[in-house]
Formats: C-alpha cells, sequence, structure tokens
C-alpha cells in the first residue's frame, strides 16, 4: 500500500459528506467514487475533481488501486457489500448498520478474520461531541459508578428511499445501542451485549407492514451487558409515531447523569447527587473535540462544512454531533496501523446484533434472545 490510503467512497448521498474530510486529511487519497446513477456521478466527480468514477461496485474491487472502500449504499446491501469487499482484499468502512441477518453479520467478522483487512462499522454517535463529553466524564471519574443507561432514536421516515417503509425499528438500532456498550469499554474499545428482550409496541399502515412482515410502531429493548451488572433500555420508531426527531443517549451515575434534552435547541442537563442538599440539575454546553484531530480536518465538526444541508439526516440529525471527521480519521488510523478500528468487526456485529436479536424477541412476544458471540 502506498503511503497513503486510497479510498473509494460508494454511494454518494449521505456518503458525499465524506469526501472532502478524505480530501484533505494527510494520510488519504480521495481516489475513486461509485454510484448507479452516470449523470450523478459525474456531477459529483466534476464538483470534486475525482477521476476514477465507478456505476459498478464490482468494479471498484476489481481496482488494484483502490486501499479500502468506505460504503454508504442502501441499507440491504450493506452486508453483500462489505462481504464482497473483504472478500476482494480491502479495507471496509461502513455505515450503519453492518447488515440485516446474523448470518451476514457473522461472515464478515469470519472474513475480517481471516483477510486480516481492517473492518469499520462507521457509526457516528459514538464520535459525537455529546457521546465523547460523556466519555470524558465517565473516565475522569465524575460520574461515578454506572448504574443504568437508555438510549433511544425516534425519527419519522416517511418519503424515504424505497427500503426504509416498514423497516423493522430495531433493525436499525445501532445509533441508541452504541453508546451504551462504548462508555464502558476500556479506551479504545466497547463492551458487549449478551441478551435482550424486546416488546413492540402499537401498529404501523398495513401498506408498511407488508414490506418486512414487522408490524410495530415502537419497539423498546432491555439488554445485559457482559461483565458488568448494568442494564440498558432502548427505544426506536420510524413510522406513524409523533415524535421531534430524538437521537439520544442518558447515562445515570452514582455522582452525575447526563440526560438528553427533551426537544432540539436545548442543552442536556447534568443532574448532580448532593448530600444532605437534593440533587442539583444543571444544563450543560458540550464542547467540541475538533483539537483531537489533524488540522486540515478540523473544521468539519461543525454544521457550516457540511456540504448537502439539506440532507435530510443532517437536517434532523444537527450533523450528527461532529462525528464525520472523527469517523475518517478513526478509520484512516486504522487502516494505517496505528490503533485498532472502534467499533471493529465483531463489536460492529454485537451492537448491530442486538438490535437483530431484538426484534427476534419481540416477534416472539418478549422472549430473551441470546446474543451469538463468533
Ligand atoms: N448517521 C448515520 O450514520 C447515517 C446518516 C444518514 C445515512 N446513513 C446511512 O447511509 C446509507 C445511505 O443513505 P442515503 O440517505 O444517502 O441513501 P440513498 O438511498 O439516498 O443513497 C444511496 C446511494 O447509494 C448508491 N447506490 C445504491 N446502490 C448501489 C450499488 N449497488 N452500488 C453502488 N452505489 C449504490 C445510490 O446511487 C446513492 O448514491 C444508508 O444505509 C443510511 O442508513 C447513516
Amino acid at each position: 500500500m502506498a503511503s497513503k490510503v486510497r479510498v473509494a467512497v460508494v454511494g454518494l448521498g449521505f456518503g458525499a459528506e465524506f469526501i472532502p474530510i478524505y480530501q484533505n486529511h494527510p494520510d488519504a487519497e480521495m481516489y475513486a467514487i461509485c454510484r448507479r446513477n452516470k449523470a450523478e456521478l459525474d456531477k459529483a466527480g466534476d464538483k470534486f475533481g475525482i477521476k476514477a468514477r465507478y456505476t459498478e461496485f464490482a468494479d471498484v474491487l476489481k481496482d488494484p488501486n483502490v486501499d479500502a472502500v468506505h460504503i454508504n449504499s442502501p441499507i440491504p446491501d450493506h452486508g453483500p457489500h462489505s462481504i464482497a469487499a473483504l472478500k476482494a482484499g480491502k479495507h471496509v468502512a461502513c455505515t450503519v448498520p453492518m447488515a440485516t441477518s446474523i448470518e451476514d453479520c457473522k461472515t464478515i467478522v469470519e472474513l475480517q478474520r481471516k483477510t486480516g483487512k481492517v473492518y469499520m462499522m462507521m457509526e457516528t454517535v459514538v464520535y459525537s461531541r455529546e457521546y465523547l463529553f460523556v466519555k470524558e466524564l465517565y473516565d475522569k471519574g465524575e460520574l461515578g459508578r454506572i448504574q443504568f443507561l437508555r438510549g433511544s432514536h425516534q425519527q419519522d421516515m416517511e418519503g424515504w428511499p424505497s427500503y426504509w417503509p416498514g423497516l423493522p425499528p430495531m433493525w436499525y438500532a445501532t445509533h441508541c445501542v452504541s453508546p451504551c456498550l462504548a462508555i464502558l469499554g476500556k479506551p479504545g474499545t466497547s463492551a458487549h451485549a449478551e441478551s435482550v428482550v424486546c416488546h413492540g409496541s402499537g401498529r404501523i399502515r398495513e401498506d408498511l407492514i407488508k414490506h418486512y412482515g414487522s408490524p410495530f410502531a415502537v419497539e423498546s429493548a432491555t439488554f445485559k451487558i457482559k461483565d458488568t451488572d448494568v442494564a440498558a433500555e432502548v427505544t426506536r420508531s420510524l413510522f406513524d409515531t409523533a415524535r421531534q426527531y430524538r437521537e439520544s443517549f442518558d447515562v445515570m451515575g452514582s455522582k452525575k447523569s447526563f440526560e438528553w434534552q427533551q426537544v432540539e435547541g436545548e442543552e442536556p442537563v447534568i443532574h448532580t447527587l448532593g448530600k444532605p442538599e437534593p440533587e442539583i440539575p444543571t444544563r450543560v454546553k458540550v464542547p467540541d473535540y475538533a483539537s483531537r484531530l489533524p488540522a486540515p480536518i478540523q473544521r468539519f465538526t461543525q454544521p457550516a462544512a457540511i456540504q448537502d444541508a439539506d440532507h435530510l439526516s443532517f437536517l434532523q440529525g444537527g450533523g450528527h454531533g461532529g462525528s464525520h471527521p472523527h469517523l475518517t480519521h478513526a478509520f484512516l488510523q486504522a487502516v494505517l496501523g496505528k490503533r485498532p478500528a472502534l467499533p471493529d468487526a465483531p463489536t460492529s456485529a454485537n451492537w448491530t446484533m442486538v438490535g437483530l436479536c431484538a426484534h427476534q424477541s419481540a416477534m416472539k412476544g418478549g422472549e430473551r434472545v441470546v446474543i451469538p458471540t463468533f
């Protein structure tokens, strides 16, 4: 491999946001782009000055100049695309979720081990400024002992691309699952979940149900975290549920707790246990962590650096907490062997399978499902 990692970005909706970050990262060569629509592909290639352009994913994999692919294709393609890329000897970054079946998660973990290539699921939440802030508080001992964790991701997906209607809510649960597990990991690692119990609630419209056979408007799961006495609870909804967009996590500690804001635009709250005085709630302004990044990509933590400010996921997601440059940097450092990927393949599988197993549990009326380990 050349001293710079030659990257191909696949899928240029959300994926296009990462192009200028790779272009500005000192360790990357933003080499190729891929999307199916030729006119749109050329538009992006001209805009960013990228010569290697592909409408077929298979052709990206045949290009020996490509060291790493960053996959941002539709959800059902993540598993098959990651498997094909690892088999072709490429390093893989893939947007969430890892896959929509346990079988594909297993195959990716096995292929990653066999090939020795990097696989990293590009989970935005664990690189958001909010997560980095809470993790820092916990690691410094300010929260005390973690007593409980809670995440929610409620988003109305009406009008989103064709693979969304009727998607089981827990098939896309990594944004609320991942912070609950990552915070309990030693630096650079994550705790893993071992079993999950989930209840489905309410009912979406019949025309939505037919796509995946999943009837629930809301799925709510609790899961046990391996080698700890902590349990976490996560809630997901995608359709027919009135709630402003919310991608939240709360951490309840013995000394301090962090609680996500109720509505967008507010600040989160820190609760401090006061003895003998009562608990004291204080709104907190979360700092930015751009200083942890190479200087040329620091500005990409700010919403002003976002390419397509109209993309719904940014309007609703507030720019994903400034996570994109942190993710890009973490992936490149992993490819260069400077530090392990977080999340690595087994961790990405565990975060994804909490959701896949939760949906199984909901379909079985709330039976406990043990999460497989590979
Ligand atoms: N916070 C986050 O982590 C976050 C936010 C937004 C989107 N996403 C994920 O990113 C993915 C893409 O989201 P989007 O909103 O841009 O979706 P989209 O459906 O609008 O765009 C998909 C892109 O992939 C391309 N594509 C589709 N099939 C392909 C194939 N076989 N080969 C090559 N390219 C192909 C399309 O041409 C298009 O450019 C989704 O899986 C979504 O879940 C994650």
